[in-house]
Order: structure tokens, then C-alpha cells, then sequence
């Protein structure tokens, strides 16, 4: 099956990137979020990311437009039940998934594809909530989507070939660089990168180094452009606390443990970037470590 009309659920952060990648690759997309203030701002997130294409010079100003005309969005799941792929990009929680997926099933035709953009939950999960388990898979994108290359397509023990490599060919249709992974929790990316997020806090609890030290010390010594705790910030903190909750869940191995540090910053609501405030003050022009 060629996919051409695409569904997203969830206009956040990850939702809208999705949905922006998708209308510039031609794909005709309806996104739905679940109130008219929430679809409002993911339009806008939208709007915003690809007008600072156009000021980026990736992307011409006739594209972006076109892009914009493909670009549809509800407030009504029904109306995804035409589209050949829908992708979930809505809260990290197992229950509002499943119940998500097993609305889909039950709405969408026998050949769409269901598609789960979760960090960490497992997409087994998932499909065994529907009544077509290997329609199911993996796509797992990154932050920011325009600018991050690589997404993880993900099969389970069930996912049919046909239904693996359409969603594969899709990937690569956004101009993406896929990589396979079976299905488990954090897939490849996050089963590396969760603890050695968790291991800088320990490394902070533990006085090893100052938030500032430890940072540079993965920027200037290893080239990464962010370091660890700067990226638990950008990520969310609290994505990250509870990504960890549920791979330790999952694996109860101590390293995916969230350390006692993480789940006293997201107490005090600092969430990172997006509330101002998390291992740094974000608002001023640069960030600035904050005292723990
Ligand atoms: N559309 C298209 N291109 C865009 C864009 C947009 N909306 N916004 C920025 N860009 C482009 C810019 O034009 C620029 O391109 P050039 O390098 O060719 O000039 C490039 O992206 C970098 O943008 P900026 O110069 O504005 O910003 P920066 O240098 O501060 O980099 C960053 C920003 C790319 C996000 C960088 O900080 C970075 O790589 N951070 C790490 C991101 C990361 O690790 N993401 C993964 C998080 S984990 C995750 O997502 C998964 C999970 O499950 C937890």
C-alpha cells in the first residue's frame, strides 16, 4: 500500500515536528489535538518552525506555502479514518495509548497502518489494544523533528513485513535515515541515552562537578552539541523522570532508576526549557546553572 494521507494525533512538541516533516514531504496530513486552545497552538508551533525554515534558508517560501495547504487539522479522531498511516504523539502513559489505539482500530479501515511515536513504552502494548497487531509499529522521531535525521521504525514479534516496510519507506520518504530496532523499551537510542542522562544527575548528587562542568565536559571533550544535563532540560525533565520510571519498570535494572535529585527538580515543577527553569534558568539570552 503507497501511503499518501497521513494522521497525527497530538500537536505538541514532537506532534507538530511530525506533522510539519510530513506536509513538506507531500503527504496530505490531518492532525488532531483534543481542544480547539491545544490545536491553535500546535498550528502556530507549525507555523513558526517553518517560517524559521524559510529564514533558514532550508526551505523556499513557495514550499512552505504549499506545505501549509497540506496541512489539516480536527479536533474529531473520526476524521482520521480515511488515512493510510496514523502516527500517536500524545502523553507517555500506557492507558491513554492503548485506549488511543483501540479507538483507531476501531475507526480507521482494515489496511491503515498504526504508528506509536512513544519514547519508551513498548509498541507490543500497543497492538495487542487493537484488533490488527501487525498493522502496528514503531516510529520513533527525535527533537527537534525538522532538524534531527534519524527516526526508529520499530517491529514487534507480529508486525507484518508489508506493514514494516511501508512504514520503513516512509521514513525515508520524509527525508529521514531510519534505523530497525525489535520492539523493547527505549528501542536503541534511549536504552544508551537514559542512563547516561541519569548518571550526570548522579554524577551532580554525588559533587563529581558543577552542572556547568559536567556539561562542558561532554560538549568540549566529546563533541556532543548539548551536554546531558542541558539536554534533560530540552527534552523536558519530566519526559525524562518519566521515561525512567518506566524503563526501570520494565527492566528493573538500577541504572534506569530515576535518581532522588530528578524527582525533586520535577516536584518543584521545573521542567526544563519549556517552564523556564530546570537544571538552568532559560530566560535570559544564555543559559544560567541554577543552585541545587
Ligand atoms: N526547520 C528546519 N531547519 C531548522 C529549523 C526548522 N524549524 N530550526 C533550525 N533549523 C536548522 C538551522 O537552519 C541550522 O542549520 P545549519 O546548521 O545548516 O545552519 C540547524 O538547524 C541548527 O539550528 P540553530 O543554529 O538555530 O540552533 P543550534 O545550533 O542551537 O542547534 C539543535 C539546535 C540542533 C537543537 C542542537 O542544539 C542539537 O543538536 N541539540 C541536541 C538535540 C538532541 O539531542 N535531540 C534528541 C533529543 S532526545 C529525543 O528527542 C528522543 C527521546 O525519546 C527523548
Amino acid at each position: 500500500m503507497e501511503i499518501e494521507k497521513v494522521g497525527v494525533v497530538g500537536c505538541g512538541l514532537m506532534g507538530s515536528g511530525i506533522a510539519e516533516v510530513a506536509a513538506k514531504a507531500n503527504f496530505d496530513v490531518i492532525v488532531r489535538e483534543v481542544s480547539d486552545a491545544l490545536v491553535e497552538a500546535g498550528r502556530d508551533r507549525i507555523r513558526r518552525s517553518l517560517d524559521r525554515a524559510v529564514e533558514g534558508e532550508k526551505l523556499t517560501e513557495a514550499d512552505r506555502d504549499a506545505a501549509w495547504t497540506r496541512l489539516r487539522f480536527s479536533t474529531e479522531l473520526s476524521d482520521l479514518s480515511d488515512r493510510h498511516l496514523v502516527i500517536e504523539a500524545i502523553v507517555e502513559d500506557v492507558k491513554a495509548k492503548n485506549e488511543l489505539f483501540a479507538t483507531l482500530d476501531e475507526l480507521c479501515g482494515p489496511e491503515t497502518i498504526l504508528a506509536s511515536n512513544t519514547s519508551s513504552l513498548t509498541i507490543t502494548d500497543m497492538a495487542a489494544a487493537t484488533g490488527r497487531p501487525d498493522r502496528v509499529v514503531g516510529l520513533h522521531f527525535f527533537s527537534p523533528v525538522p532538524v534531527m535525521k534519524l527516526v526508529e521504525v520499530v517491529r514487534t514479534i507480529v508486525t507484518s513485513d508489508e506493514a514494516f516496510n511501508s512504514a520503513y519507506a516512509f521514513a525515508e520518504r520524509l527525508g529521514k535515515k531510519p534505523i530497525v530496532a525489535q520492539d523493547n523499551s527505549g528501542f536503541v537510542v534511549n536504552l544508551l541515552l537514559v542512563p547516561y542522562l541519569l548518571d550526570a544527575i548522579r554524577q551532580l548528587e554525588r559533587g563529581i562537578a558543577s552542572v556547568e562542568d559536567i556539561d562542558r565536559a561532554m560538549t568540549l571533550g566529546l563533541g556532543h552539541p548539548l551536554g546531558p544535563l542541558a539536554l534533560c532540560d530540552f527534552v523536558g525533565i519530566d519526559t525524562v523522570y518519566r521515561i525512567s520510571e518506566i524503563m526501570f519498570d520494565e527492566y528493573r535494572e538500577s541504572r534506569y532508576a530515576p535518581p532522588p535529585l530528578l524527582k525533586r527538580i520535577v516536584a518543584m515543577g521545573r521542567f526544563g526549557k519549556k517552564t523556564g527553569q530546570g537544571f538552568y534558568d532559560w530566560s535570559g539570552d544564555q543559559p544560567v546553572p541554577l543552585p541545587l
